[in-house]
């Protein structure tokens, strides 16, 4: 196995400095709640009249369409996709996939073609690696934003990791590393935006040289906004005053505002940094507190916490050097002691301007941010839902001061309208109770339990904010299962997030790991054939949260377990509770979104426990409501586990859409307004091929998209991350 990319997949599973006493609550509940009050409490009435006409009727049709028009055609209409462990991207009859762009494609002609041998440069003007989150930004005939363009768009998608492996011509050297490979890695992560435009054929090409085209690196400047704006703790010697940094890093989930810019997620950004033997001797003990709470906790070494190496470029050059957040010099703006806490956000950027000013939007809090889920009602507080995934992390949501004013959604100064919503607000984490119900507990320093907690001594809002997963451990939030992507059902309001899996969950825990509870109430033993066995919640879930009176402000809610990942064959009653058929079985639920032309439910999955049977695929769910289903008690023997679980699915509710290449993950979705074509990324494909066997083709274990024809290479290609666009041969509706 290759060290380095597989050290980055362990960056996904590893993390583990959640070591506060938060619940874990008993898992002794009664069915409190029954069914039927749950419904009556649901989409009706004053939840349904909070909806307005950007939810329901968007549905089906355009914004203008009546909420009961029924599409002609039949939603999961399509046949199910078998799983498969082949080298190839495999739709439904009737559907095709093509590549449209690919890690390498040059944005600019002026870079020339991608030669994919290891020998290209110059990233920060081509498409970047790893593609993961994704929105769609349409464009008019004139160039302007014009959100109903079917024909013309830009994309940002973000870059997460890259393979070293394929990126160098022989793999990475080792440290201290050349100058130019550390560039040519820090330049292939961030965000792409790219042009496409519809063709004669009906599909979409990238647009080469197009003004919008933008590269957003590791290096880009970008500013601070919020309270954290100007903290102490962002000072450093690129930004005495705190208000400024270098770069998004890692990008992962992203999210799109109704006012047409994009959110894109910090997430596994410790790993970036070193942290030289004895800095803790020249911190405070609240600083090591906080170091260790993030992953950092003494010194960095190779490994899980350090992956990359940026810090050690031969040349020394402070543009490396500041990957080590270590204290070196007198003060803070002598060196990048606080580098460490300029990454970690949700970063907001606007897609129609390639010199916009990109801002870090630090009221989010920092963590290992994956996607934020924008939901904005006229006349309420806008929310914005996001999951921190590590193992026992939480889920939290930002609410804003101002209330939504749709006329917001169509100001041409974007980033202003940013100002606004984002800037100020309140900051929550999510906190389940046994009987379904549960609590947003507020990160401010107005909460007492933050305030005075014993643990870490916040020094400022800023602070707060900096630190949220200590802020949230003083709260009391519950410990969750790796929370993933959270996207909301566009027929109702309601959040559905993914919880991939937890190695941590155990029956009789030690150490960091946990006993199961009502919200992730599943630990089990799977043997993945021939090769490992992996404890805990192997499969994953996706848990739904219905806000009290369907408000985003409210700070009670209810919630269920909408689908339990499992193999079809998997216990019924402990590991396969939501009945999975081979048509319908997945395992490591990541990215989730749904597209609001059919208000379809699209799961996509990261997974390492069922690839003996199947590659990373992506499922089309007309999913229900919250409270659909009812209590479910896993019988452990010594011990029982009571949680509520949605509906189960049917044939008609639940499919396989499509199958990847081999070793990669499908992430990312964004659809054209009319629903006939859809996007998705499918990253890192051959990751576990080994950085030795970089000069043998025959040992790379994928060679797509090359030996689907795309780009240089054919059958012995390096493998590339890439965006797919789904198109239906009879030109109908994407998942019919
Ligand atoms: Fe970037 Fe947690 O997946
Ligand atoms: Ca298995
Ligand atoms: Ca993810
Ligand atoms: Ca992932």
């Amino acid at each position: 196995m290759n060290m380095q990319t597989d050290l980055s997949r362990a960056m996904h599973n590893e993390e583990d400095s959640n070591t506060s006493p938060n619940p874990s609550f008993d898992a002794v509940l009664s069915a409190r709640l029954s069914r039927r009050s749950l419904l009556r409490g649901g989409v009706g009435g004053a939840a349904a009249a909070l909806l307005g006409a950007a939810g329901l009727s968007a549905c089906g049709g355009g914004d203008d369409a009546p909420v009961d028009e029924a599409p002609a055609e039949t939603l999961l209409g399509f046949t199910a996709v078998a799983k498969s462990v082949a080298d190839a991207f495999t739709v439904p009859p009737g559907y095709r996939a093509d590549v449209l762009i690919a890690m390498g494609d040059p944005l600019f002609s002026s870079v020339g073609a991608f030669r994919n041998d290891g020998t290209d440069a110059d990233f920060d003007q081509r498409c970047g690696e790893w593609h993961d989150g994704m929105e769609y930004f349409g464009l008019s005939a004139t160039g302007a934003r014009d959100d109903a363009s079917n024909n013309r768009a830009l994309l940002g998608i973000n870059h997460e990791w890259v393979t070293q492996t394929f990126l160098h011509p022989n793999g990475p050297s080792a440290a201290p590393r050349p100058d130019a490979e550390v560039i040519k890695e820090m330049q292939a992560m961030g965000v792409t935006i790219v042009e496409i435009a519809k063709q004669p054929n009906g599909r979409f090409a990238y647009v080469q040289d197009s003004p919008f085209n933008r590269r957003i690196t590791t290096e880009t400047p970008i500013e601070f906004a919020g309270p954290a704006r100007g903290n102490t703790l962002l000072r450093t010697k690129y930004s005495p005053d705190g208000t400024r940094t270098r770069g998004t890093v890692n990008n992962c989930g992203t999210g799109k505002t109704p006012w047409g810019t994009l959110l894109t997620g910090e997430e596994n950004w410790a790993a970036f940094f070193a942290r030289n033997a004895g800095d803790n001797n020249q911190r405070s003990a609240n600083e090591n507190v906080a170091f260790a709470r993030y992953g950092k906790s003494v010194t960095a070494t190779a490994g899980v916490n350090h992956v990359y190496r940026w810090d050690t470029a031969q040349s020394g050059d402070e543009r490396f050097t500041r990957w080590n957040a270590s204290v070196s010099g007198a003060t803070a703006a002598d060196d990048y002691r606080n580098e460490f806490y300029c990454q970690g956000y949700v970063t907001e950027i606007d897609p129609y301007s390639a010199t916009s000013v990109i801002k870090k939007r630090t009221s989010l809090g920092r963590m290992a941010h994956e996607s934020a889920a924008v939901r904005a009602v006229a006349g309420r507080r806008l929310a914005v839902y996001m999951g921190d995934d590590a193992r026992n992390e939480y889920i939290y949501k930002f609410v804003s001061s101002q209330d939504w004013d749709p006329s917001d959604a169509n100001r041409s100064d974007r980033m202003a309208v940013g100002d606004k919503y984002l800037d100020s607000g309140t900051l929550y984490a999510a906190r389940f109770n046994d009987d379904g119900t549960g609590q947003w507990v507020e990160l401010s320093l107005d909460n007492p339990a933050v305030a005075n907690y014993a643990g870490y001594t916040f020094a400022d809002e800023g602070d707060v904010l900096i630190h949220a997963r200590i802020a949230a451990d003083a709260a009391g939030a519950t410990k969750m299962d790796r929370p993933e992507w959270g996207n909301l059902n566009p027929a109702n309001g309601e959040l559905y997030i993914t919880l991939t899996n937890n190695s941590n969950r155990r029956l009789n825990p030690t150490g960091s790991q946990l006993a199961p509870d009502a919200a992730n109430p599943r630990a089990y033993v799977d043997v993945r054939a021939g090769i490992t066995v992996q404890q805990g919640n192997v499969n994953g879930h996706i848990l739904r949260i219905r806000e009290d009176g369907g408000d985003p402000a409210a700070t009670t809610f209810t919630w269920d377990v909408y689908l339990f990942g499992a193999e079809s064959d998997a216990s019924p009653t402990l590991v396969n509770l939501s009945g999975l058929t081979d048509d319908q079985d997945f395992s490591s639920p990541d990215g989730l979104v749904f597209t609001p032309s059919t208000c379809l439910c699209w799961i996509q999955t990261d997974d390492g426990a069922m690839v003996d049977e199947s590659n990373c695929m992506m499922l089309a769910a007309i999913p229900g409501q919250v409270g659909d289903g009812g209590a479910v008690t896993l019988d452990y023997g010594a011990t029982t586990v009571t949680t509520r679980m949605g509906r189960k699915p049917t044939a008609a509710t639940l499919k396989r859409f499509l199958v990847g290449p081999k070793d990669q993950e499908i992430t990312g979705l964004a659809e054209t307004p009319d629903g006939r074509v859809i996007f998705v990324n499918v990253q890192h494909p051959g990751e576990e091929t080994a950085a030795a066997d970089v000069g043998e083709p025959s040992k790379y274990t994928s060679h797509w998209p090359g030996n689907a024809g795309y780009g240089p290479g054919g059958a012995s290609a390096r493998p590339r991350s890439a965006t797919v666009m789904i198109t239906k041969n009879d030109g109908g509706r994407i998942g019919t």
